[in-house]
Order: C-alpha cells, then sequence, then structure tokens
C-alpha cells in the first residue's frame, strides 16, 4: 500500500501550491483531494470549515497518507489548529496535518523595507486574523494590513481571471487595501486561486509594491520539516506518483485543475 502525502484543498486553488512542492519535492507519491462539491469554504463559519476539513484528513488517513498539508488558506485559518491540537491526539496521535499560514508568516516580514504588509485572502482567513498573528510573533515590527476579497475566487472560477471585466475588482481592491495603508511596499496573496490573477494585480500597482505568491514558500517549507523530522520523512512512499481525487464532477476539476496546475488532470470522483 503506497503512504502519499495528502494535499488538500476546498477545490482546485491548492493546485497552484502543489505544482511547487511537486516541483521540489518528485519523489515522493502524492494524493490530492478538492472538496469541489462543498467549496468554496471562504465564507463559511469556524464550525463549518473545521468539520469539512476534518473530514477530509480523516479520508486522507483512510487512504494511507501519514502527513496532509493544508493547502487551502481558509482551513489553515479556521480548522488546523484545532485538527492539530484537538482532533489529532484522539483518532491519530501518529499523523501530522500541516497549514501553509505558518510557513509563509515566518518569511514574508524579509520583503518588506517599510515594515508593512498587506494581505489579500477570503473573508474567512481575513476575519480569522490568523496571519496578522502569525507575522507577530516572528516580525514584530512589522505591521499588517488585511482586506477580504471575495469577488477574486468567483471571477477565476468562472474563467474570467483573464477578462476585461475582471480588472475592475481587481482594481478595486487594490486601490482599497493602498488605500489603508499607502506605505504598504509587500503584498501577500494569502488565497490558492489568487496566483492566476497575478498579471492583473501586477498591472494596477505600482513598481516598488512587491507580491508574494505561498508555492515556493510551502514547498520549501515542506523540504524542511521533511530534513528535520526523518522519523515522518520514511514513512512516506517515493514511487513519485499523484492521484488527483474531487467530492465533484471530475471533468469540471480536470479543466479548473489543469489551469491551476499548468499540465493536465486526470481526478476521480470520491465520497468522504
Ligand atoms: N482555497 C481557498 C483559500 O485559499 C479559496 C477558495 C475557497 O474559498 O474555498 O482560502
Amino acid at each position: 500500500m503506497q503512504h502519499p502525502i495528502g494535499i488538500f484543498d476546498s477545490g482546485y486553488g491548492g493546485l497552484t501550491v502543489f505544482r511547487s512542492i511537486a516541483e521540489a519535492l518528485p519523489q515522493y507519491d502524492y494524493i490530492y483531494l478538492g472538496d469541489n462539491g462543498r467549496a468554496p469554504y471562504g465564507n463559511r463559519s469556524f464550525d463549518t470549515v473545521h468539520q469539512y476539513t476534518l473530514e477530509c484528513v480523516e479520508w486522507f488517513f483512510k487512504m494511507g497518507c501519514p502527513l496532509v498539508i493544508l493547502a487551502c488558506n481558509t482551513a489553515s485559518a479556521k480548522a488546523l489548529r484545532t485538527i492539530q491540537q484537538r482532533d489529532l491526539p484522539l483518532i491519530a496521535p501518529d499523523k501530522r496535518v500541516l497549514g501553509v499560514i505558518r510557513p509563509t508568516a515566518e518569511v514574508v516580514g524579509k520583503y518588506t523595507k517599510t515594515g508593512v504588509v498587506g494581505v489579500l485572502g477570503t473573508r474567512g482567513t481575513v476575519n480569522s486574523g490568523s496571519y496578522a498573528i502569525e507575522i507577530s510573533h516572528f516580525f514584530p515590527d512589522v505591521t499588517v494590513h488585511q482586506l477580504a476579497c471575495p469577488m477574486w475566487v468567483p471571477l477565476i472560477e468562472n474563467g474570467e481571471y483573464d477578462s476585461d471585466g475582471a480588472d475592475y475588482f481587481v482594481k478595486k481592491y487594490l486601490d482599497e487595501l493602498l488605500q489603508q495603508a499607502p506605505d504598504i511596499d509587500t503584498i501577500l496573496l494569502a488565497c490558492t486561486h489568487y496566483p492566476l490573477l497575478i498579471n492583473k494585480i501586477m498591472k494596477f500597482l505600482p513598481d516598488h509594491i512587491s507580491v508574494v505568491t505561498q508555492g515556493g514558500i510551502v514547498a520549501e517549507s515542506l523540504t524542511d520539516y521533511l530534513k528535520r523530522h526523518p522519523e515522518m520523512e520514511t514513512r512516506i512512499s517515493k514511487g513519485g506518483s499523484t492521484r488527483y481525487f474531487t467530492t465533484d464532477d471530475t471533468a469540471d476539476f480536470d479543466t479548473h485543475g489543469s489551469l491551476f496546475l499548468g499540465r493536465e488532470v486526470r481526478s476521480q470522483f470520491t465520497t468522504l
């Protein structure tokens, strides 16, 4: 039986993170699960995001994964802590679940010269305050300004990320963020979907503002984690394979997924 690394997202967005992980660590087996049947998670309550995420994590454990990465900011913000601290000791004390917020918070402060960072995410991620809290642990002198961009995920999911119509909402949120704090010089895209808007985001930002995406950061952090945890690394099977699963329509997942991943995706349907 395989013992793959599980990569979880509410839908296809986590493929932007998985893309970097697979490039950095091609030797491992992977299972990707998109909970498309219940996505998006971005506007859902803490309890709902926790319940959905835990059900998916238990599914990964049944599939033989010793390690699961929540490649979803909303799930990392609203479910990870409870899963790590309350659920895992009861259901699977020898397994691990990691998220994307801490590894990102550990490095994002290095990009700013003004000490003012903007964070863009879903309502769930922004309202949880997770980024501001985590960044303040690693960079106490950095000020964080957050903004929820609830129109961006639907634009992307409906294939409008490259259209002229998307310009309005891209500019609107960037303007709102910069009005909050004109001295922002670093903007973190704290949502798996937003890298698909990067060309438009760059178009509406002045040159001195850098835009940080998470894929490379999470891949580097996972590489480091596996070096520091040989007891986990040796449990993961190394066949270089990836299987994709979705809780909704596979044809839809494959069409969208290939855009997020940058190569062909062939998914299988699963119930949880
Ligand atoms: N994957 C989610 C995130 O990174 C965005 C999509 C959703 O709202 O479910 O926050």
